[in-house]
This record gives structure tokens, sequence and C-alpha cells, in this order.
């Protein structure tokens, strides 16, 4: 066990982001009562999950991982789950056709409640109130009551992340995601758009090689990996109060996981190396991630590695580089080169939203062409070190939103107020994420032709 660690040390560390909860007596109650909840996820799943993302950072797989920025109990519904699920699949079978290796899926969903903010406090004309923090702290409302963080809120992002890692489980497992079914995921909106037509052609292309197999006898009926499919959880561990009421001794190992998710990761805002949120993470044994933007210095991530990854065991850290379409090339080969010179085993992760965010007509946007350049730069230059890029984290939807500007259909800034529905950040719509795929799978496959001349010589 990590030393001198328990589930409250944290508790004695400084700490960022807190909410200024009015009723610490409430707020404790809540989290005695979620200690007494059953876990949201096993510690088995966590390490099955784990071992796939140590294939990964060998160079033999991809990690997708994406969801909304916030998820939100207005939006919670069986349509919109469902529809996340078959747009994230869709990008899996494009991603996994390109890489031609498994693509480990995991979804910022079932868990992604509680938001960083740049400022605690937020102004509109001369009114000023905390800022909003996340379903699970406070509500979104611009009123003074809303604003109040609110311990009951927990109780409800824990049974809504219940309900949708029940939902999203019955997909994985119960046929939906069946290979036989590729071509039904097609969402209604995207189904005249340019990247339909790309897919259509790949789906045709899969159901084929599936009516050859069946032919000589290898069927989704006797094996599972063609009618069933790994989906994981993922969340920021934020709210740290409710992750330790959720912290559980695993009994097989006698380790401590994080039962609130499968993967948790520690936001850019957060990841002090004598801070909290790095002391809650240290000690469970989850996988995790670790976002890493501008301001981490090369020493810094070796300091947080060792902290967060003592034992160097491949599959536990994800890097997930945020540095913006202009900024990556001035800081990501500076920190793939202190990570190889210490032999650390990682994955290495792009984040294309998160430095790429703007304002336009007064809505927070990130234009598809800032995002797709970081991801080919981040691509381009894991090729010049000779590491691997091993994957990509995206907020994303399955309905058709309008947060990003661009793509093929080309929303511009005046497309914006349309369909403008995000809790927090502007993710990609279906429509956008599956050109992005596409994107990617080609850059992978460029990857394997040139690995191949180098083979051929
Ligand atoms: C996020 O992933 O929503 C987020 C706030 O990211 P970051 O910590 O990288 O800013
Ligand atoms: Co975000």
């Amino acid at each position: 066990m990590a030393q001198n660690w328990t589930p409250t040390s944290w508790r004695q560390k400084p700490i960022q982001q807190v909410p200024d909860y009015p009723d610490l007596a409430a707020l404790a109650a809540t989290e005695e009562r979620l200690a007494k909840f059953p876990p949201l996820v096993f510690a088995g799943e966590a390490r099955r999950l784990k071992s796939a993302l140590a294939n990964v950072s060998e160079g033999k797989g991809f990690l997708l991982q994406g969801g909304d920025c916030a998820e939100s109990f207005a939006e919670h519904g069986a349509d919109t789950i469902r529809d996340f699920f078959r747009a994230f699949l869709q990008m899996a079978v494009v991603l996994t056709f390109g890489a031609q290796q498994p693509v480990v899926k995991v979804g910022r969903i079932a868990g992604q409640f509680a938001k960083p903010r740049s400022s605690g406090i937020e102004k509109q004309g001369d009114v000023s109130l905390p800022s909003y923090r996340g379903d699970i702290i406070n509500g979104i409302e611009f009123t003074e009551d809303e604003r109040i963080p609110n311990p009951e809120r927990q109780l409800m992002a824990y049974r809504q992340s219940a309900a949708t890692l029940n939902l999203l489980r019955a997909f994985a497992m119960g046929g939906y995601a069946n290979l036989e079914n590729v071509n039904q995921w097609m969402l209604g909106f995207v189904k005249d758009s340019p990247q339909a037509e790309r897919y259509r052609k790949l789906a045709d292309r899969i159901s084929e090689t599936m009516d050859f197999m069946k032919a000589i006898g290898i069927t989704s009926e006797n094996h599972p990996n063609l009618r069933e499919t790994d989906f994981f959880t993922s969340h920021e561990a934020l709210l740290l109060g409710y992750e330790q009421a959720l912290t559980r001794v695993d009994s097989t190992s006698g380790d401590w996981y994080a039962t609130s998710g499968h993967m948790i990761w520690i936001g850019d805002r957060t990841r002090q190396a004598d801070h909290a949120h790095v002391e809650y993470c240290r000690g469970i044994k989850n996988p995790l991630g670790l976002k890493c933007g501008p301001t981490l210095t090369s020493d810094g991530l070796l300091e947080l590695i060792d902290l967060l990854n003592p034992a160097n065991e491949a599959g536990r850290l994800t890097l997930i580089c945020r540095f913006g379409h202009d900024k990556v090339a001035d800081n990501l080969p500076r920190l793939i080169r202190a990570v190889e010179r210490e032999g650390k085993k990682v994955v290495w992760s792009c984040d294309p939203m998160h430095g790429n965010t703007i304002t336009l007509n007064n809505y927070k946007t990130r234009p598809f062409e800032r995002i797709l350049s970081e991801v080919e730069s981040f691509f381009q230059i894991h090729r010049a070190e000779g590491t691997h890029p091993g994957g990509i984290h995206i907020e994303m939807t399955g309905n058709d939103v309008t947060e990003c500007t661009g793509g093929a259909r080309a929303l511009s800034g005046d497309d914006l107020a349309d369909r403008y529905h995000t809790h927090c950040d502007p993710r990609l719509n279906a429509d956008q994420a599956l050109e992005l795929a596409f994107l990617l799978a080609e850059r992978m496959k460029g990857g394997r032709d040139e690995k191949r001349m180098v083979v051929n010589g």
C-alpha cells in the first residue's frame, strides 16, 4: 500500500477548487450515507482496464476516451445515453479498422459531474454569484438559491451514475454492441453527411467479413468477442469527499480502489504534487489519468509520475496532453523526452479540446480545424520521437448540437445559438466526432505503412 496513505489523508493537504458548502454537518451526513451505498464498479474491472492500458503503453492498442464535459441531471435519459453509445461505437469501429489494434473504450460518463472553474465567481451585469461547479455540487441557473452547494446533489449524481452504468453495461454486453449491428449504429442526423458514406462503406466491409466468418463457422454465438465489448467509465476525481465515500477495500487483493468509476483523472488545475488531489489518487489502485497542460514542467511531470506510479506499472498512468494547437509543438517533445530518458511507462493520450477553447458571439466554442491540428501535431511528434501516440480524449455527444464550429458541415459562429446545450465546455457532435475518427484512422494507417517501409528497407 502507498506509504502513509489512507482514504482520508488528502484532508490534511492544501486543496484547490473546493465548493463552499454552507452546512458542513449536512455534508458529513451525506458522505456517511454514500459510504454505505454499493460500489458502482468493481476492482476486478478496474484491473482489466489497467491491463488493457498496459498493452496501449507498449504500443499494442489505442485508447478512445470521450463523453460530456459535464453530465447533467436535466439531460439524463435513455435516448441520450444510447445515442452517445452509438456515436462512440462508430468511432471505435473506425479506429479499430485504422489502427488494426484493439481500441480500449472509456467513456467520460456515469460520474463526470464535478467541474473545476477558472473563477469562483460568475458575474452577469451587476450581479455576482458563486460559479456553477457541476450538477453534483450546485445548479446551473443563475440564481442565488441554485448556486448554493447542496450535498443532496451527491446522492442524485450517485443514483444517476448507477442508472447510466446499468444501461451501458446492458448495451455493451446484451447484444447492442454486436458487430453484426455495425450498419445500425448510424444516427439519424448523421445519415446525410459526408461521414455517413464513408462509414457505410466501412460497415459493409465489416459485414462482408462477418458473413465470410459465419460461413466458416465463426459466429457471434460461439465468439462472445463479436457480440460483446468492454466499455469502461471515467471522470475527473475532483470532489474528494464523494470519492472518499466510494473508496473501498478490494476483498481479493486487500488494496484500495475508487469504486465511483473504472478510471479517474486529475485535472490540470488540481495537479499540485503536495496537494489533496494527488494525495488521494496516489493511494488507490485504479488506472489514473493526469492532465498535462502548458504550465507543467518536465521535472514537475517526473515528480508526479514518481508519486502516482512509484512502481512504474504499465497501464497505471495515462498522460492526457491538452496544450492547444499552437502550443503542442513547444511542450510535448520535452515531456516525451523526459519520460523516455527516465524509462517511465505511460500511455500518451491527446485531449485536443481544452487548449483550443475560444469565445465567439458570446459562446465558448472550439474550432474543429484547431482540434484536428492539435491531433495531427500529436501524431507527428510521436512519430518523430519514436513513441506511441496511444489515445485520444474528447468531449462529445451523440446529440445534434452546435457547440464546436467547423467540420464537414462548416458550422459557423452564427450557428452556435441553434443547439448549444452543453452544461460546461463545447462538445463535438456525432458528425464531427466521426469525422475526427476517420482522420485519426488515416493517421494510424499512415504510421503502419511507414513502419512497414522501414522494416522492408
Ligand atoms: C475537463 O476535462 O473537462 C477539464 C476541465 O480539463 P482540464 O483539467 O484539462 O482543464
Ligand atoms: Co471540459
